[in-house]
Order: C-alpha cells, then structure tokens, then sequence
C-alpha cells in the first residue's frame, strides 16, 4: 500500500492509503471523498475527476492522452498540472503523491 494526499476543496487534507492497479480516482472516490463526482465512472467522458498534481510527480504519470486533453480544455480551472485522476494509475512508485480537487465547473 502507498498513501495518496488528498486536499478536498475546503483546505484539509486526508491521506488514503491507495492499492497500485486502482485509479487516484477510484480511490479518492472509494476513500470517502464524495465532493469528486467522477459522474462516468472512469471512461474519460466527463471531467468531473479534475485534480491538480504536484508537479514533483508529473515525471512519473502516464501521458496525458488526447481525450483527457481535449476534456480538460471544456474545464473553466484548468492549470498546468491539471490531471483527470481517473487516467492515472495508482502505484507504489507514487506513494506519497498529492492531488487537490479542483473547483466544480
Ligand atoms: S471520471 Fe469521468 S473523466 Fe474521469
């Protein structure tokens, strides 16, 4: 198990311990996060899954896919280190990693 950082909307942080093979996604959602709507489950089709990363881990995410770029560009709060955290597998390598919900569109 690895942990992954959460800081929700409101500034607190929580800290959940993620299995690789699980989506950030999947376990913020799992973990008791519920203002992360991730309304279509993990199929890339929504954007409500929008975190910011630390850009200490940007080297070890998967490529942003066009879909999830193309997805992102409909947010109103996109940044530099905007992620969908449903396309980013979770793994011991990124243990300690931390994500911050971005606003609701
Ligand atoms: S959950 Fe819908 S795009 Fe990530």
């Amino acid at each position: 198990m690895a942990t992954l950082n959460v800081v929700q909307r409101d500034g607190t942080t929580v800290a959940l311990e993620g299995a690789a093979g699980h989506s950030v996604m999947e376990i913020i959602r799992d973990g008791g996060v519920d203002e992360l709507l991730a309304l279509c489950g993990g199929c890339c089709s929504c954007a409500t899954c929008h975190v910011y990363v630390d850009p200490g881990f940007a080297d070890l995410l998967p490529p942003m896919g066009e879909d999830e770029n193309d997805l992102l560009d409909s947010t109103d709060h996109r940044s530099a280190r905007s992620r969908l955290s449903c396309q980013l597998a979770f793994s011991a390598e990124l243990n300690g990693l931390t994500v911050e919900i971005a606003p609701e569109d």
